[in-house]
This record gives structure tokens, C-alpha cells and sequence, in this order.
């Protein structure tokens, strides 16, 4: 019987590049997103390429109670979930005190317990089974303080910190949990987070998501608790671990500047 991954933000750049290696594996997917017409879109470009089954379950993972309710639908509909993508998430490149509160408090939301939640619901599952892999989408904003992206870049902080924990704790009923940390990735995040024209598109070089999904696929099918996309990405992340967290935090700053 084919196994069954569930990808949130699959409607575009990583998480739709995340379904489609899936399904080139013979994985059925599942695909949550808002963009309910992109879904559909994908859904039928899926099942026709490759002869899985997609299934489309439209959310917005802000709204109250979102997560418990696609866990509940995944339910009734019997589908059970073997792999779980948190991909879903958005940044915004702007002064703290200058962006409005509902953005920090959305971007908190959905990077952060949103992912969260799905976690606590399919992991307890899947514990519970001894069976499933979580791959958790972080970021190089992870291992620094970001100056004009500091809510961004502590939620990223918490995803690894949070997926490092689990993982451990989760490893003793076979299910292993992967935390994905990407650089600059071509998408729509650029222009969602006004992020693209920052000194770190322009100097760390922009990954192609179809190589970030990958990267972050291959690591979740070995059980990788953390893995890196690039060079850059990986000795930048190397790097803060021996200079002063301050300077780490200026070097963000330059990053975050467009
Ligand atoms: N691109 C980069 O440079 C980069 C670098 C490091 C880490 N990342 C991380 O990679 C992940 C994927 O981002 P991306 O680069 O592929 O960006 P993207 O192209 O903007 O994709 C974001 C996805 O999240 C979905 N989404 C946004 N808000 C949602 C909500 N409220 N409910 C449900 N789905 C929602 C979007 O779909 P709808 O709009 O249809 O809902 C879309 O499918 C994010 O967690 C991001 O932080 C990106």
C-alpha cells in the first residue's frame, strides 16, 4: 500500500517542489495551503505525472482550530499520515516596532504553533504507530539574532530548537523528526517578506527550491535530525557557533539591509 505525506504550503515554491518528489516516489499527498484553485491545479498535474492520489484540503493553518480540524478531516476521510512537512510559513523584512502587530503575531501563529500543534497531533500518532517522519522547515536565520527580521528569525530559532528536542524524544518509537534549514530560496517568500532585494539574496546566492526540497527529502528518509541546503548556508551556520553572538547579530543586520 502507497504511504501518504501531508505538505503544508504546497501550493507554491518549497512545499509544491516537496510534493512533487513525493509523488515522483510514489508517495501520496496530501496538500494544505489556502490557494485552493493552485491545489487543484497541483493535484491533477500529480495524479496525471505520476499516478498517486493528491488530496486537497484548503486551510488557512491562522485560523482558530485549523490544525485539530485537518487532523479530525484526515480522520473521517481515512487517510493516514506517514510523513508530515511543515513547510507553511512567512517572514517580513521590516523594523520591529514599525511593522503592524497582527503581522508578528500571524508570523508567530503560523511558523511556530501552527507547527506545533500538527506535531503534537500526527506525532503522537505516529509514536503511537512506530511509524512516520516529521521534517520541520527552519532556516539560517536560525543560529543568529535578525535585526529588521527579529520575529522571523526567532521563530526559525525556536523550529530548530523545538524539532531537536522532539527528535530525541520521539527516537525511541521509531519516528524520526528532520529540521531543514534553506538560505535564500527562489519563491514567492522574496516578495511576501519584502525580503528579496536584501544584501543575503544578493550575496549567499539563491537556491533553487526544487534542490532545497530534495536536500531536505533525502535527509528526512535517513532520519537526519538536521540538515543544511549549500555550502554557504552550512559554514555560515558553522561559523556562529565560534564568533561572539554579537557579532553574528551585526552580520544579520548587513544581511537583512536592501
Ligand atoms: N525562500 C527562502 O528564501 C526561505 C529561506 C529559508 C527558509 N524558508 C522557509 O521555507 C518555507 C517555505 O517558504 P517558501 O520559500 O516556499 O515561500 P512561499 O513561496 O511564499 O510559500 C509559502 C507557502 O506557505 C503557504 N501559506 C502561507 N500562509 C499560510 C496560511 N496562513 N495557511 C496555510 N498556508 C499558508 C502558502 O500558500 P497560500 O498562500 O496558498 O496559503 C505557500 O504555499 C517557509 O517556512 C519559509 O520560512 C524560505
Amino acid at each position: 500500500m502507497k504511504k501518504t505525506a501531508l505538505i503544508t504550503g504546497a501550493s507554491c515554491g518549497i512545499g509544491y517542489e516537496f510534493a512533487k518528489i513525493f509523488a515522483k516516489n510514489k508517495i501520496n499527498v496530501v496538500l494544505v495551503a489556502r490557494s485552493k484553485d493552485k491545489l487543484e491545479r497541483i493535484k491533477s498535474e500529480l495524479e496525471k505525472e505520476y499516478g498517486i492520489s493528491a488530496y486537497v484540503y484548503p486551510k488557512d493553518l491562522l485560523a482558530d482550530n485549523s490544525a485539530k480540524e485537518l487532523f479530525n478531516q484526515l480522520k473521517t476521510d481515512g487517510i493516514t499520515v506517514d510523513y508530515l512537512v511543515n513547510n507553511a510559513g512567512f517572514g517580513d523584512n521590516h523594523a520591529y516596532t514599525e511593522t503592524e502587530w497582527k503581522t508578528h503575531e500571524d508570523m508567530v501563529k503560523l511558523n511556530v504553533l501552527s507547527l506545533m500543534e500538527l506535531c503534537h497531533l500526527f506525532g503522537k500518532e505516529m509514536c503511537e504507530r512506530k511509524y512516520g517522519k516529521i521534517l520541520n522547515v527552519s532556516s539560517l536565520a536560525a543560529f543568529t539574532g535578525g535585526p529588521y527580521m527579529s520575529v522571523y528569525y526567532a521563530t526559525k530559532a525556536f523550529v530548530l530548537s523545538f524539532s531537536e528536542g522532539i527528535a530525541e524524544e520521539f527516537r525511541k518509537s521509531g519516528v524520526t523528526v528532520t529540521c531543514l534549514c534553506p538560505g535564500p530560496t527562489e519563491s514567492n517568500f522574496g516578495t511576501v517578506s519584502d525580503f528579496g532585494k536584501s544584501n543575503a539574496f544578493k550575496y549567499l546566492g539563491v537556491a533553487k527550491a526544487k534542490s532545497v526540497a530534495e536536500k531536505g527529502y533525502k535527509a528526512m528518509m535517513r532520519g537526519k535530525s538536521l540538515v543544511y541546503h549549500g555550502f554557504n548556508v552550512k559554514s555560515m551556520a558553522f561559523l556562529t557557533r565560534f564568533s561572539p553572538r554579537s557579532l553574528n547579530t551585526k552580520v544579520s543586520a548587513f544581511m537583512d539591509k536592501h
